[in-house]
C-alpha cells in the first residue's frame, strides 16, 4: 500500500515538473558530451605522441591509453562527499576527474618526457599537478597526476574542458589495479600486516622500474 502510494506520489511529482526535469537531462548529457569531446582531443594528442615516440626511441614509449568517463552515481557520490550541491556548475567547477584518462608508459623517464610534452603544448593547459612518483602515498601509490584544461570547439562556442590525466609506467598500473581490487573488496584500513605487505610490494615495483630502466640505459650502450 505504501510503496504504491509512493510511486503514485512519484508520478506526480515527474508529472508536474516535467518541462523542468527534461531541461535539466538535457543539461546534463550536454555536459557530459563536453567531457566526452575533451577526451577525445586529449586521447588524439596523446595517439600523435605514441606514434611519432615510437617513430623516434625505437620502441613504445606508450604502452596504452585508456580512457573514462565518471558515471552520474559516482559523480553525485564525489559530489555529497565533498560537500557539495548537486548541480550541474558544482559538478562543473568543483570535480576534476570527470573526464579521465590513464596512460601506461614502459619506464619511469618517459612518464616525465611525456607530462613535459604535454604540458608545452600550446592549447594545453596544466591546472594541478600530483607527483606520486617522486612523493608517493603513505599506502605506496606512484603515479603522476596532471589536471589539464583543454579548448573544445562546439557548434556555438569554445569551451576549456577540464580532464585528469593518470600517468605511470606497467608495474605501478599493475599496483594501482590489484590495490584497488583488493581494497574495494574488503576494508583493509585497519589492518597493519595486509597494509605492509601492499606498501612492500609497491616499494619492490619501484626497485624493479628503477632496475629496469639501468638496464635498458646498459644495453642501449652495447
Ligand atoms: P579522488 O577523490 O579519489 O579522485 O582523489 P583526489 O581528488 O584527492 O585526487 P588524487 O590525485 O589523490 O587521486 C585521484 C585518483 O588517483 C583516484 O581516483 C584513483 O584513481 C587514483 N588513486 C589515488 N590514490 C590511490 C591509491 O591509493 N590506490 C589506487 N589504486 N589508486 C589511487
Ligand atoms: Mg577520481
Amino acid at each position: 500500500m505504501k510503496s504504491t502510494e509512493s510511486s503514485s506520489e512519484l508520478h506526480e511529482y515527474l508529472l508536474q515538473n516535467r518541462d523542468e526535469l527534461l531541461s535539466q537531462i538535457t543539461q546534463f548529457s550536454e555536459l557530459m558530451n563536453r567531457y566526452e569531446s575533451a577526451i577525445k582531443e586529449v586521447y588524439t594528442k596523446l595517439e600523435i605522441l605514441k606514434n611519432d615516440l615510437k617513430l623516434h626511441a625505437k620502441r613504445d614509449c606508450i604502452t596504452a591509453i585508456h580512457t573514462r568517463i565518471k558515471t552520474p552515481v559516482s559523480i553525485i557520490r564525489k559530489l555529497n562527499r565533498k560537500g557539495l550541491d548537486i548541480n550541474l556548475n558544482s559538478i562543473r567547477n568543483g570535480l576534476n576527474d570527470v573526464a579521465g584518462i590513464r596512460v601506461i608508459c614502459s619506464f619511469i623517464d618517459d612518464i616525465y618526457m611525456l607530462a613535459d610534452k604535454l604540458a608545452s603544448q600550446d592549447d594545453i593547459k596544466v591546472v594541478a599537478v600530483k607527483d606520486y612518483i617522486k612523493n608517493p602515498k603513505p599506502n605506496g601509490y606512484r603515479s603522476y597526476h596532471m589536471i589539464v584544461e583543454v579548448p573544445v570547439f562546439f557548434s556555438q562556442a569554445k569551451e576549456n574542458v577540464r580532464v585528469e590525466i593518470q600517468i605511470r609506467t606497467v608495474a605501478m598500473d599493475f599496483w594501482a589495479s590489484l590495490e584497488h581490487d583488493i581494497k574495494y573488496k574488503k576494508d583493509i584500513v585497519d589492518c597493519d600486516e595486509i597494509v605492509k605487505e601492499l606498501k612492500d610490494c609497491a616499494d619492490t615495483i619501484d626497485e624493479t622500474d628503477k632496475r629496469m630502466m639501468e638496464l635498458r640505459d646498459r644495453i642501449s650502450y652495447i
